[in-house]
């Protein structure tokens, strides 16, 4: 039997077959075979829904200087901001009415946004909109932090890995930062009971089959409930400026073998990958992804939220437009959701929940 029929029936390989599983993907037999297996998968857990989540950038204020990021610290380009709390609610309230019932916060590793203050925003919004999820995404921080975060009811973290070798880590990053110290915030993360999402942007400079391998096993290893990947793109102000964007063609492969490897994640069909294509949302649902994420955040602000070059944050992008994106969603022949979309073991409690109560009440 072939690796890719192998992989499909028991995804747990060693590191040497998923090198193996990648170059073979590449065959474009191989990429349909994965992205029929990954298709099926998806609608077992999932029908026929793409989960809609509303994005508000509200700081590009960052401590960090990652290298392939356009608002590193060491951007001194970068026109920065910070939204207030008024204006988090406010982008809340927008979206709230455009159906939106799930929020992702999302910024740099701003150090004014204190836990204090940061908890004062969840709170504040878990109090106005109960029936909403906060998705926070805000980078490292202590265990402290996260558990007073949670307290305050966000019930969700995406804190992408980047790269689950330790070497090529060192090469995206400035040497104070670590794989080391990122894991230990994924862990503790779910230890607090949060959903927890990691990822990697694909074709970063310096990656390889090798390094995906590495990131396959770690996924497996971590069993996040949701993987936010999209390809590399480069950042004009950057010391990356000059490496190629990483491929369009290779993210929908990975999110295929994803898909397979944890079955009922939940997997933006991500913003770079709009970036690169016009037609990458599609693709991306059509190889296994099942949410999207318009932004939210004020106009004002969108342009200067700029991770890479020429990031889409105007048309099906932008949050006040969704009336395109459901067009564009259901003319695949899938359904905007606008549901809370937890993943699928939540969901399948809740739905057990809900059945015993109809039970009880017969
Ligand atoms: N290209 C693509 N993705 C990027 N990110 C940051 N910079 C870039 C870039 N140049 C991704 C990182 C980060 C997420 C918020 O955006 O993976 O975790």
């Amino acid at each position: 039997m072939d690796i890719i029929e192998r992989f499909i029936q028991n995804p747990e390989l060693e590191k040497k077959e998923y090198e193996e599983l990648l170059l073979a993907s590449g065959e474009p037999e191989a990429r349909k075979r994965l992205a029929e297996e990954a298709v099926r998968l998806r609608k077992l857990y999932y029908g026929d829904k793409v989960y809609a989540r509303g994005l508000i950038e509200f700081t590009n204020i960052c401590k960090n200087d990652c290298l392939y990021c356009g608002i590193r610290r060491s951007n001194r380009k970068a026109d920065r901001y910070r939204l207030t709390k008024e204006e988090i609610l406010s982008c809340c309230e927008t979206g709230y009415g455009l159906g939106f019932r799930t929020f992702v916060l999302q910024g740099g590793e701003d150090p004014w946004f204190t836990d204090e203050r940061m908890c004062e925003i969840v709170r504040s919004i878990r109090g106005k909109y109960p029936d909403c999820a906060v998705t926070l995404s805000i980078g490292e921080r202590s265990y402290e932090s996260y558990r007073r975060l949670r307290e305050a009811g966000a019930e969700r973290y995406l804190l992408r890995h980047e790269t689950a070798s330790e070497e090529h880590y060192q090469k995206l990053h400035p040497k104070e930062m670590s794989l080391a110290h990122r894991k230990q915030c994924l862990y503790e993360l779910k230890e607090l009971g949060y959903q927890v999402g990691a990822g990697f942007m694909v074709g970063a400079p310096g990656q390889t089959y090798r390094e995906l391998a590495e990131d396959l096993l770690f996924l497996r290893e971590l069993q996040p409930q949701m993987v936010g990947i999209g390809p590399f793109v480069p950042h004009h102000d950057t010391p990356f400026r000059d490496e190629p964007a990483g491929s369009v063609e290779l993210t929908l492969r990975l999110l295929s073998i994803i898909r397979i490897l944890l079955p009922k994640v939940l997997l933006p069909a991500t913003t770079a990958l709009g970036t690169m294509d016009p037609e990458g949302r599609e693709k991306g649902f059509a190889a296994g992804a099942n949410v999207v994420m318009p932004n939210l955040s004020p106009e004002k602000n969108r342009k200067k939220y700029e991770l890479y070059d020429n990031k889409l944050c105007t048309g099906e992008e932008a949050a006040e437009s969704c009336a395109d994106l459901r067009r564009r969603v259901e003319r695949a022949d899938w359904h905007l959701s606008m549901e809370r979309g937890d993943a699928a073991e939540k969901a399948l409690e809740e739905m057990e929940q809900e059945s015993k109560r109809q039970e009880d009440n017969l």
